[in-house]
């Protein structure tokens, strides 16, 4: 039951339990979930199996980063799961992208690869630390650059930075946005936010989008509010 909707939800939760009760709310004919490391290391592949079984494409949220065929193997194992999406950090470089991305053909999967450039919680000074000299903004599109030649389909980013990785790597390679907040919905702890109709305007391919879904009192209904935003935009 695949969709075309850009919306992937947010199913951060540190229960198999708690993730399943949210996504019995949804409809996975309108919406991707996302499954990140504390509910996929407390339940496991059990978590995958569950929400695959319920029709739903799932990302797979692990971020990985190590050698390049401990990231190949990972990522092969993920795809071998069913995922839609899974991510690895592009500051693991070239050899280890290259090296995932390689997997996945080799073993005829279609999983979708993308790279975290740099993490938004990273300024400069953090950067400047960890021996990076670039600005945020100039290492996130140095990395967008060597994460498309390395053979990924994608990276996540900012809504800020949608623009002007859709004008280096074009529309084709995937900008996955979190971030987002509808207009119905509070801010909580991001900092940069951007409504779903911006973000989309901006250049984002998919939005990913936590609380303003899971902590409304009527997901689905919230869901559809934002489905409406989009389509009057
Ligand atoms: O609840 P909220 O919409 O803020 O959730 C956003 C989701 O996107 C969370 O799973 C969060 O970990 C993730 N994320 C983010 N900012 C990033 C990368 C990922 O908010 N830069």
């Amino acid at each position: 039951m695949a969709t075309d909707s850009p919306l992937i939800i947010a199913l951060d939760y540190p229960s198999l339990d708690a993730a399943l009760c949210m996504a019995d709310q949804l409809d996975p004919s309108r919406c991707r979930v996302k499954v990140g490391k504390e509910l996929f290391t407390r339940s496991g592949p059990a978590v995958l199996e569950a929400l695959h079984g319920r029709g739903f494409e799932v990302f797979l949220d692990l971020k990985f980063h190590d050698i390049p065929n401990t990231v190949a193997g990972a990522v092969q194992a993920a795809a071998e799961q069913g995922v839609w999406m899974v991510n690895v950090h592009a500051s693991g470089g070239r050899r280890m992208m290259e090296a995932a991305a390689k997997r996945l053909i080799d073993h005829n999967l279609s999983t979708h690869l993308i790279a975290v450039t740099v993490l938004t919680s990273m300024q400069a000074e953090d950067l400047h630390e960890a021996g990076v000299a670039a600005t945020p903004q100039d290492q996130v599109m140095r990395l967008a650059a060597l994460t498309q030649q390395s053979g990924l389909n994608g990276v996540v980013c900012s809504a800020q930075e949608a623009a002007q990785i859709k004008a280096q790597c074009g529309a084709e390679f995937l900008k996955v946005t979190p971030g987002i907040r509808p207009s119905f919905a509070a801010a909580n702890d991001q900092q940069r936010i951007m409504t779903p109709s911006e973000a989309m305007r901006v250049g984002s391919t998919h939005l990913v989008v936590g609380r303003p879904v899971t902590q409304a009192e009527d997901p689905m209904a919230a869901l559809v509010a934002i489905e409406a935003e989009l389509a009057a935009s």
